[in-house]
């Protein structure tokens, strides 16, 4: 396959559209052997056809997964970049955990985004498990996920050859491995059972949202995929990710993708050997201690603004306290404000129990707390009152999954395809932080491919 300089702007303008994948002329050769390689598989050589046909379909199509594995790197180990774990287990980790404890609230939030075969975010769980004694009294979720469904299950297997875990100090290995018959390592299923795989594309509009369970992170994990991505879809990319971080919330990117401009208005935070960004409100920052900048490492910039909120709550006076609203309630779970959150969703509640989208925002605050039972009965009460919910149905299917059930799940999910296939794809759908019926039955698909 040649290709021609006319292909080569149509196919980089679509996949930089799609998958926010940059193919300057300098990569030109790589987007070449990428597309050789996704013809190949179809035992074509027709480009131009082919390129019509992905530009024609969504980006949850089987296609556009074979092209991405063809154009993305899934290189990974445990424990890469051991300056970086070494900070999170020493100091960020301690400090989120100390925080936590003080307020009386067990709960913590991490995301491993784009984590290919899983090791990033299972390195994270060991780290947990070495922190948190006490684990069965926490509500700890860990999300990881990734644009590759093949990546994916690979990574829900858990089982690695040695080379993944090159990296890995022996100790860890003799805990956490067992060695199989046939050379590889299996990772133990307590520790896998703690990581929840999912679909994700990071150029996607889909997140922050509760239904993606994206919301109120404490910490994110975002190495190695954005320096691959063009100038616009890392923009876009950052800033969606500032807004997935609780008001105390830590963001770690490699080396080569830190840059304060980027992550503005979180602010940088030297620790031994790398810089994370945080976003640190200014009551949060007292709470959260960091230790002295490394001499190795940048000085940190000066504090920025506080970034404003989704829905601001109105100011009256203190005698007239505000009507309660499902805006307000939405705006405090995307700060990780669970339980304040909870209250104003059952106070708007009270005053109409038969509105279906605070029972669908009841049940993912729910799910947020980690409390599956009480989003399971608020979701049944949603699709009592809106058989045809499909944010229902999708939490549903989410939640079913995630509890283990997933016949049921995936029957929710195919009633959210069933639901959506004929609504406009830009429309926006009722009680569901602003997603398109387009973008929701693309995700409901992907978690489809992915299980
Ligand atoms: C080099 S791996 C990084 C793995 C891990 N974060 C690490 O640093 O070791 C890059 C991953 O980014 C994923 N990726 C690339 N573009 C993506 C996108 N638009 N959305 C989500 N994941 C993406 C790829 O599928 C690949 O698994």
């Amino acid at each position: 396959m040649i290709l021609t300089d006319g292909a080569y702007v149509t196919a980089q303008a679509l996949v930089a559209a799609r998958l926010g994948l940059s193919f300057p002329e300098s990569r030109r050769a790589d987007l070449e052997r990428g597309l050789a390689g996704a013809l190949r598989a179809v035992r074509t050589r027709a480009l131009e056809p082919y390129l019509a046909r992905l530009a024609a379909a969504p980006d949850d199509d089987p296609e556009w997964h074979r092209l991405a594995a063809h154009l993305t790197v899934g290189e990974t180990y445990f424990f890469r970049d051991a300056a970086a774990f070494e900070a999170l287990e020493r100091h960020v980790l301690p400090a989120l955990i100390a925080a936590r404890r003080a307020r009386g609230d067990r709960r913590l939030r991490l995301w491993s985004a784009a984590c290919a075969t899983g090791e990033e975010p299972y390195t994270l769980a060991i780290l947990l498990d070495r922190l948190l004694p006490d684990f069965a009294d926490w509500t700890v979720t860990l999300l990881a996920t990734d644009l590759s469904a093949r990546r994916l299950e690979t990574a829900r297997r858990g089982r690695y050859r040695a080379w993944s875990l090159r990296e890995t100090p022996a100790e860890a290995r003799a805990r956490y491995f067992r060695p199989l018959r046939d050379g590889e390592l299996e990772l133990h299923a307590r520790i896998r059972s703690r990581v929840a795989f999912a679909p994700l594309n990071l150029a996607a509009d889909d997140y922050p949202s509760v239904l993606t369970d994206t919301t109120a992170m404490d910490l994110i994990l975002c190495r190695n995929a954005m320096m691959y991505f063009t100038e616009a879809a890392r923009r876009a990319t950052a800033a969606r990710l500032v807004r997935a971080l609780a008001p105390d919330g830590w963001l770690v990117t490699s080396a080569a993708e830190a840059s304060s401009e980027l992550l503005a208005p979180l602010v940088p935070a030297g620790l031994p050997g790398v810089v994370f960004y945080r976003k640190a409100a200014p009551r949060a920052a007292a709470a959260i201690r960091v230790p002295a900048p490394d001499t190795a490492a940048p000085p940190p910039a000066p504090p920025a603004p506080r970034p404003p909120l989704a829905v601001a709550p109105a100011r009256r006076p203190a005698a007239e306290p505000a009507a309660p609203s499902l805006a307000r309630a939405r705006a405090l779970a995307d700060q990780g404000r669970l339980e304040q959150a909870r209250r104003e969703c059952a106070a708007a509640l009270a005053r109409d129990r038969l509105d279906p989208e605070a029972h669908v925002l009841l049940a993912a605050i729910e799910q947020e707390r980690g409390e599956l039972g009480a989003a399971l009965d608020a979701l049944r009460r949603a699709l009592y009152l809106a058989p045809d919910s499909a944010p229902a149905h999708f939490l549903l299917g989410a939640l079913l999954i995630r509890r283990g059930e997933r016949r049921r799940g995936r029957r929710a999910l195919e009633a959210v395809l069933g639901l959506l296939e004929r609504v406009p794809r830009d429309e926006v759908l009722p009680g569901s932080d602003g997603l398109t019926a387009g973008r929701l039955l693309e995700t409901a698909r992907a978690h489809l491919a992915a299980r």
